[in-house]
């Protein structure tokens, strides 16, 4: 099962990600958590990356693509993959398409009113990458993780100015991707306007219909 998840920042794709891997059993591949990796870890690649997170426009392709051929080589992937965030405009597609094949792009769709609420409330556990919502999703006990009591942190790149630049960068470099795919007939959208469980509803009946 090697699946896309697509859709602007904030629309759910690292959150339907994570119940996708432990309910079907292969690993999510988010560039954007492999990005903060690199940051963290204060690579050269690191630093020059998060220059570009910081303004909310995309890190330059050879970069990103260095980073997903290194994951890929992992033994998890051996089963399929979901790749959350990559790719983020034709290039990326182009070069995805010459190292591996796609058998399904679900494209979520939200009401842009939401996105920014959805991230500016987002809250990431540093241990175990857990996300929660201060309102749609919060812990049980405000700054700790319920997985693993780690610290919940709000990521640099999710404040109002940062988050509007990222959803026009989205509307300008990755939304093409969604009639690329759609003319390869590997694309579905679903309408994100209801709870995170429901959303997950609606992901798994489509993953249940196409591969079982
Ligand atoms: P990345 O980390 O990929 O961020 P993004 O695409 O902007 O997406 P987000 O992680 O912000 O949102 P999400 O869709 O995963 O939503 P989530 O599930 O967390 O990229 C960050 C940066 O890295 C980019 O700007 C770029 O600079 C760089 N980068 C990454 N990949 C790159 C690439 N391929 N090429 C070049 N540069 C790249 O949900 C958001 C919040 O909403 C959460 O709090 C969640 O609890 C809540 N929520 C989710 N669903 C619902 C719901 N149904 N109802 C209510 N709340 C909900």
């Amino acid at each position: 099962m090697k699946l896309i998840l697509l859709g602007a920042p904030g629309s759910g794709k690292g959150t339907q990600a994570k119940f996708i891997m432990e309910d079907f059993n292969i690993p999510q591949i988010s560039t954007g958590d492999l990005l903060r990796a690199a940051v963290k870890k204060s690579s050269e690649l690191g630093q020059e990356a998060k220059k570009f997170m910081n303004s909310g426009t995309l890190v330059p392709d050879n970069i990103v693509l260095q980073l997903l051929k290194e994951r890929f080589g992992q033994k998890d992937c051996i089963n399929g993959f979901i790749l959350d965030g990559y790719p983020r405009n034709l290039t990326q597609a182009r070069d995805l398409k010459s190292i591996t094949d796609i058998d399904l792009v679900i494209n979520i769709e939200v009401n842009y009113d939401l996105l920014i609420e959805r991230i500016t409330g987002r809250r990431t556990c540093k241990q175990c990458g857990a996300i929660f919502h201060i309102k749609y999703n919060p812990p049980k006990e405000r700054g700790s993780c319920d997985n693993c009591s780690g610290l919940l942190f709000q990521r640099d790149d999710d404040t109002e100015d940062t988050v509007k630049k990222r959803i026009t960068t989205y509307e300008f470099e990755t939304k093409p991707l969604i009639q690329y795919y759609q003319r390869q007939g590997i694309l579905e959208s679903l309408l994100s306007d209801g709870t995170i469980d429901e959303m997950y509803q609606k992901v798994s009946s489509l993953l249940i219909s196409k591969f079982q």
